[in-house]
């Protein structure tokens, strides 16, 4: 099934997804500039190994946001949207700070806009100050008892899409706050729908880039667990470069996880599922739960992303990885 197209979200095709932004540049501002994007695999070898450490130009984990480059996936309409001040993370497509628009970073995300339909308006205007956590609004970082008014096990749930598992799985799992992030944000305003349906009391939403948000808002070891669910598999080989989970990327969540915290992966495209392994597994600060694959977590919903693998005959993979 391997290179076959996929659609992902809303009927974009990845497969067709090109290298040029629609739009387009990132702004300045704090950013660590370790994107998973800049160390993965790349190449031009389909599937080829991520394991190579991350590029001397990636500042450590954690150190001070560099001025950043801008990066290929925001729409202009992001740009007039969504230009928070004052944030501690990147604002979604804000406007340049002068680095030159060719100087781009490669970005996990497909370049769409963030234009809201009626009912995501409706949902966006008439939910997002119950659970829409803004980054304009953690200028002092994020404080997760206070956000989520109590003190609970702090989940990520990184790539919510449209949130539909989200907020199943958040009523499965009432004893923890869940924190998730998503890029697009008709995904959040329909996230914001779900909620509201079963009522939801223990989540929060956050838009913006999860690479931006682990490594300026989430505190170092307070993360019990992070999901990371049917990510884009970006199966072009020229697309190789976009894949989330690198070695960058499982290093910045191990330091974000709390000892014996746990990073779970879920993904129906195996050279993915095999990357995820190979990084999981020589990412020092962590150690593989299981000899290979984990079992399918008893919380996971079936996602349309799920149903779409299996009814296209590939095998479902569950990793889970625990911070040593
Ligand atoms: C294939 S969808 C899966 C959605 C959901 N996890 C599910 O299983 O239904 C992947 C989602 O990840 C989001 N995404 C990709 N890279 C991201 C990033 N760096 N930060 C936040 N969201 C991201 C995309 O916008 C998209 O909605």
């Amino acid at each position: 099934m391997q290179g076959s197209t996929r659609t992902v979200n809303e009927g974009i095709d990845v497969s067709d997804a090109g290298d040029e932004g629609a739009g387009i540049s990132r702004p300045a501002g704090p950013r660590v500039d370790s994107s998973p994007s800049d160390v993965s695999s790349g190449g031009s070898r389909p599937d080829a190994s991520p394991l190579g450490s991350p590029p001397a130009a990636s500042p450590p984990l954690g150190s001070p946001p560099l001025g950043s480059p801008a990066v290929e996936g925001s729409s202009v309409e992001d740009r007039a949207a969504d230009t928070p001040t004052g944030s501690r993370i990147t604002p979604i497509g804000a406007p340049t700070d002068g680095n030159p628009l060719h100087f781009r970073r490669v970005v996990s995300f497909h370049p769409r806009g963030g234009r809201l339909n009626d009912v995501q308006r409706r949902a966006w205007d008439a939910h997002a100050d119950r659970w829409y956590l803004d980054p304009a609004q953690l200028i002092d970082g994020f404080d997760p008892v206070a956000t989520f008014a109590r003190d609970a096990p702090l989940v990520v749930e990184v790539g919510s899409g449209m949130g539909e598992s989200t907020a199943a799985m958040a009523a499965a799992r009432p004893e923890i706050n869940l924190l998730a992030i998503e890029v697009y944000k008709p995904g959040v305003a329909q996230t914001f729908h779900h909620l509201a349906r079963i009522g939801a009391t223990n989540v929060r939403v956050l838009r913006g880039d999860a690479v931006d948000v682990l490594t300026e808002l989430i505190p170092a070891g307070s993360l019990t667990e992070l999901w990371l669910f049917f990510p884009d598999p970006w199966p072009k080989t020229r697309h190789l470069k976009r894949r989330l989970v690198t070695r960058a990327f499982t290093e910045l969540v191990a330091t974000r996880l709390r000892p014996g915290g746990t990073l779970r992966m879920a993904t129906d495209w195996a050279p993915y599922a095999e990357q995820m392994l190979a990084v999981g597994t020589s990412t020092a600060a962590l150690r593989n739960e299981h000899s290979g694959w984990a079992p399918r977590p008893s919380f996971r919903p079936k996602t349309r992303f799920e149903r779409r693998g299996i009814a296209a005959d590939r095998k479902i993979y569950d990793l889970a990885f625990v911070k040593r």
